[in-house]
């Protein structure tokens, strides 16, 4: 069932996104050469409580930390680790939720280690586009399969190729509600979209193959021929004035 918001439920849902934003924002500028992803994980806590959030992802079916860390291959879902180094080349993908006065946030970023292959550029330059092209088909009036499909078309133009295991979804007093956001499909299909519908909508992008494996772990997934991955979310929120991006405009995401 799709939970429709009000405009003070969006209002909510803005501040807690703005939360998200800051934060990755700040985890982006510490990411260099010899840090660690457990680093990373301390900082979003720290920076989390000072902001007056709790962490939405650190428990949630029993994932241990407040931070999702995913290592070049690494899809998403990454776990933190005091054992993993970055290194000059690698990318990482961030990924980030809050609540904050009962209504959740969720976003991520991938970012470059140091310098990085041009290709490895690419792949996040047009995961991040993709992703922005379907939040502007979030509009009233449209169907849902249209965001799905402009990712897709954005992606395997580039001739990189979208993941279909995982799917952005309808957030609110939940991380995750329906309707489930295909990152794929073609256009025209599902159901109508409306002022008040709340989507974090997060295109996963592989060099290769569009499959994924699930390491031993229960968690981190990875692309099946080793090739780099890249992800990115925003949530957003359908208006009259069409996609409000929650929490703004922060550079990177
Ligand atoms: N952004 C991811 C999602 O929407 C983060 C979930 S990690 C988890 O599913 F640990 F909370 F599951
Ligand atoms: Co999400």
């Amino acid at each position: 069932m799709i939970i429709y918001k009000s405009r003070e439920e969006i209002e909510t849902m803005d501040r807690a996104n703005r939360i998200v934003a800051q934060v990755l924002a700040s985890l982006a500028a510490r990411v260099e050469p010899g840090i660690t992803t457990m680093d990373l994980d301390r900082e979003a806590g720290r920076l989390c409580r000072e902001a007056g959030a709790k962490p939405a992802f650190k428990g949630y079916r029993g994932y241990p930390c407040v931070l999702c860390t995913s290592v070049n291959e690494e899809v998403v879902h990454g776990i933190p680790s005091p054992k993993k180094v970055l290194q000059e080349g690698d990318i990482i993908g961030l990924d980030f939720g809050v609540v904050l006065d009962g209504y959740y946030g969720d976003a991520a970023v991938t970012v470059p280690v140091g310098r990085v292959s041009d290709e490895a550029g690419t792949l996040m330059r047009v995961t991040r586009e993709a992703l922005h092209r379907g939040i502007a088909e979030a509009r009233a009036g449209r169907r849902l399969s249209d965001v799905g499909a402009a990712i897709q078309r954005h992606v395997e133009a580039q001739g990189f190729s979208v993941v279909r295991e995982f799917v952005g979804h309808g957030i609110g007093t939940a991380l995750h509600e329906d309707p489930q956001v295909p990152n794929y499909g073609a256009p025209g299909n599902g159901p109508l979209l409306k002022e008040g519908m709340a989507l974090a909508i997060e295109p996963m992008v592989n060099i290769g193959r569009p499959d994924v494996r699930i390491h031993s772990d229960g968690w981190t997934a990875s692309t099946i021929d080793g090739s780099l991955s890249a992800h990115f979310e925003r949530s957003i929120a359908i208006t009259e004035n069409g996609p409000l991006i929650l929490g703004g405009d922060v550079a990177g995401l």
